[in-house]
């Protein structure tokens, strides 16, 4: 799947939003080994912070329907933002747990700019599995 379906999906993903305190939706499009598509949108909540972004929600998603941690192919984001938009640093981390770090991430906004980055890339110097191999137990 190309670059431009996927964000395709990630922006029928924004219309799944539940935004009543900022209005800002986000949408993602999460790509599985398979080639299914798991969407994901932000979903907020009157007390704010149990509010979830698109991008965990799809991941979370993916991962409660079955798929496997690390098996995903890309990932797509999109806002209604003047650039591309840039994921949030919890979704950063959080994709750094649950997909690889060379996995492709599609960032764009309503006005179709879309820019292809990787998750290492968006997470340099990340905090990962592998830094708790010297925990004694
Ligand atoms: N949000 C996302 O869902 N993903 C992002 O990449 C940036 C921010 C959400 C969180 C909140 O519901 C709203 O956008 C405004 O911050």
């Amino acid at each position: 799947m190309d670059n431009g379906l996927l964000m395709q999906e990630a922006i029928k993903a924004r219309t799944k939003a539940y935004t009543p305190y900022s209005h800002f939706g986000v949408g993602a499009a999460l790509l599985d080994s398979e080639g299914h598509v798991h969407h994901g949108c932000n979903i907020e909540n009157a007390a704010y912070t149990p509010g979830n972004c698109a991008e965990r929600t799809a991941m979370f998603s993916a991962i409660a329907g079955g798929q496997k941690p690390r098996s995903f192919k890309a990932m797509a984001i999109v806002g209604d933002t003047e650039g591309p938009i840039a994921p949030c640093g919890v979704c950063r981390q959080v994709m750094y747990e649950l997909c690889e770090p060379d996995m492709k991430v599609i960032l764009g906004n309503l006005k179709g700019d879309l820019l292809e980055t990787t998750v290492a890339e968006l997470l340099p110097w990340a905090f990962g599995p592998s830094d708790l191999n010297n925990v004694k137990k």
